[in-house]
This record gives C-alpha cells, structure tokens and sequence, in this order.
C-alpha cells in the first residue's frame, strides 16, 4: 500500500552510509538516526509487525540478535504480546547456555543462548538490523535447532544485496524492509 511505501522511505532517510568503515571498502550503514527520530523508529516497527502479523500468525517468540537485533526486537515483541529472547556474542550470559560457533570475514566467532531461553517446538522469528553474508543468522538458526525451537523466519531492516546473505540462509525466509 502507499501506507507501507512511506513508511519504507521514512526509514530510509534515516539510514547513514559510513564509507571505509570499519575497514577500507566497506560502506557501513548507519541504524542510529532511526533510533533517534521516533517516527522512524515506529515506522519500522509497524512493518515488521504487518509482516509477521500477515505471514507468522503462529509466532510464539522474538529472538533478537547482539547487538543491534536488540534495539528492534522487545519492542516487536511488545507490539504482538509476546516474548523477546536474546542471542548472545560468548562470555555474556549467566546459567546453562547452548553456543555456536560461526565464520566470521577472518577468524570464527561464537555466539550463545540460554538453555532454558526457548522450548522444543516454540515458534520463532529473528530478528536483526541487517543481513550481510548471512553468517549471523545461519548460526542462529543452528542455535534454535540445536534447541529444536521452529524458525519460522527472519526480518531484518537492511539486506546487502551483492553479499548474497539470502542465498546461504535458504530456504529460510527472510523478509527486509529495504535493499541495497
Ligand atoms: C552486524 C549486523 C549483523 C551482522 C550481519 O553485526 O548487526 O548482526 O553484522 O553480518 P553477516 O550477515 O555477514 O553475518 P556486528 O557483527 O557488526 O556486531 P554488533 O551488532 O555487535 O555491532
Ligand atoms: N554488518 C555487516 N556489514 C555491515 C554494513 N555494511 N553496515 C552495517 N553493519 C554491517
């Protein structure tokens, strides 16, 4: 709808590219002036929620990604009255946890949630601010199965196109409110 276009454009006026960082050749793309206008941030909330609302009836649980999926994540949850669960870098959260290990750029990384964070057959969507390679989010989803949760799909705000993150997550959903 015009509704959802307008939207899209008020979230992408509060995007900022960063040339050359954090390292030479990357165009970083900025999330932090969503953050700061309120109407862009809600305007991202109500996509995401169409969305889910639309295509994830079933949705039982957010889980949001370290560290910017948390910055969108509890207030989607808020918004479907559900639950938001985090998924962590190592070493941050206390208890029983379940980790992963993943490839980075260079070198591997490991992220983690709590045992108890969600139950055998939950429904879940991640969420996270951008899709990239896509290697973040195919750890977590390795991490819900693992915990045997259902991964209904993804959302993130940006995907990069030419990085071809969609490719690698498939066939898992991932729906994303602007491209470049
Ligand atoms: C960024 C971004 C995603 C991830 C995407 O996080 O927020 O989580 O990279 O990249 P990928 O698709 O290639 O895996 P970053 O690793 O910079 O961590 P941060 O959120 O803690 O800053
Ligand atoms: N995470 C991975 N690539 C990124 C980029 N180009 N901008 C912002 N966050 C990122």
């Amino acid at each position: 709808t015009g509704d959802t276009e307008l939207k899209r454009q008020l979230v992408h006026r509060h995007i900022r590219p960063f040339p050359d960082f954090p390292k030479k050749g990357i165009m970083f793309r900025d999330i932090c002036p969503i953050l700061k206008e309120p109407a862009a941030l809600a305007a991202v909330i109500d996509l995401f929620e169409e969305h889910a609302r639309k295509n994830y009836e079933k949705v039982e649980l957010i889980v949001g990604l370290d560290a910017r999926g948390f910055l969108f994540g509890p207030l989607l949850a808020q918004r479907l009255g559900i639950g938001f669960v985090l998924i962590r870098k190592k070493g941050k959260l206390p208890g029983a946890t379940v980790s992963v290990v993943y490839d980075l750029e260079y070198g591997t990384a490991e992220m983690e949630i709590q045992e108890d964070g969600v139950a055998p057959g939950q429904k879940v969507l991640l969420i996270d601010d951008l899709l990239a390679t896509g290697g973040t989010l195919l750890a977590a989803c390795e991490l819900m199965r693992k915990q045997q949760a259902e991964v209904l799909g993804c959302m993130v705000i940006i995907e990069l196109k030419e990085l071809n993150g969609i490719e690698k997550l498939k066939p898992l959903s991932v729906y994303s409110l602007l491209e470049y």
